[in-house]
């Protein structure tokens, strides 16, 4: 079994995802926001280290074979953090805190998940530095951008780059990204369609300020399609899917997924949001946070059976390795 280190670990998508494989073990865990750790936590039994990445020493993390990371898609200042510079507060970028991690602990395995732009960020600089950085460490890089209605049975129109990096070069040769399977889940296998919710997830006529319901009713004309408000506009996903989940989704109303049921016009609940990230049926959310909490954590997170199915290709191309 190889243990896995989880950093930026939000509520565990990338966990769950690998430890499908029974490979793959998490022995530890690092996420600084409390509300995503208590959603961890429901659904493991590790207690989640709360620190600041930047203040955990290499020296309090117990030893590990596989780095997991989901890290964040800030504004990288990363070409120019490697000519000298630091962020304002003087501390590393986050994608070099890892860095500093792998030097300290040379996992065989390294696998990272982030945004498709990365690879286009500053022209290619931000995607050119971080993979030097791989390779200046020792390991051999190979990465896919998978969308996850195509790689992961799952209707939802999400790309996202997924980085995979061997110490061992014939291990990497032989990894290969999963291939692309047909889409047979359907929208009524994520989205509840046929029962009565909660109040709170209804439009409703007066309910909100201004004109929203008159529009919804006007542009939501078909009971089989995931549509968005835009602040000002509804907009309807004409793949027949829902759209890439964000983080800022629910903020102010903007971004919200809505659908049309025989009860009427509704946002879709954090519950369908986790199950359009693919997570299982039985994943648990807290009770005590707030359904704005919860959308962003599942926006945030990662489509776990696009993960999964990496994850089976790397236990593929490690195994082969040892035989
Ligand atoms: C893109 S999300 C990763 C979500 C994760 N893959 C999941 O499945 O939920 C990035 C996470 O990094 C966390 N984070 C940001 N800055 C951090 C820091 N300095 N130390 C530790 N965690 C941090 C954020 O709170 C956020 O949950």
């Amino acid at each position: 079994m190889l243990k896995c280190a989880s950093f930026f670990a939000g509520v565990g998508g990338i966990d769950k995802g690998f430890e499908k494989n029974d490979l793959f073990n998490v022995i530890y865990a690092n996420e600084i926001d409390k509300y995503p750790v208590k959603t961890y936590e429901l659904n493991s039994e590790i207690k989640v280290d709360c620190r600041d990445i930047h203040d955990i020493k290499e020296d309090e993390i117990p030893d590990f074979d596989v780095m997991l990371a989901g890290f964040p898609c800030q504004a990288f200042s990363i070409a120019g953090y490697r000519k000298g510079f630091e962020d304002e507060k003087g501390r590393g970028t986050l994608f070099f805190e890892l860095i500093r991690i792998i030097k300290a602990k040379r996992p065989q395995i390294v696998f990272l998940e982030n945004v498709k732009n990365l690879v286009g960020h500053d022209d290619g600089n931000t995607f050119r530095v971080i993979m030097e950085a791989l390779e200046e460490n020792g390991y051999f890089v190979k990465s896919k951008v998978l969308n996850a209605m195509e790689y992961g049975n799952i209707p939802q129109n999400r790309e996202r780059i997924y980085i995979v990096c061997f110490r061992d070069e014939n291990a990497c040769q032989r990894f290969q990204f999963p291939d692309a399977i047909p889409l047979d889940k359907k929208l009524s296998d994520i989205i509840d369609f046929n029962n009565l919710l909660d109040e709170k997830y209804y439009y409703t006529e007066g309910k909100y300020k201004g004109d929203i319901f008159e529009k919804l009713s006007e542009a939501m004309d078909d009971d089989d399609s995931v549509y968005q408000w835009r602040r000002k506009y509804v907009r309807k996903n004409k793949s027949g899917v829902v759209p890439t989940l964000t983080a800022n989704q629910g903020e102010g109303g903007h971004n919200v997924c809505l659908i049309k049921t025989k009860y009427g016009i509704r946002k879709m609940t954090p519950h369908e949001c986790f199950n359009t990230q693919g997570f299982p049926q039985d994943f648990l959310l807290p009770d005590d946070v707030s359904d704005a909490r919860l959308y962003k954590q599942a926006g945030n997170s990662v489509c776990v059976s696009v993960i999964e199915r990496i994850a089976d290709a790397i236990a593929d191309a490690y195994l082969n390795m040892e035989n």
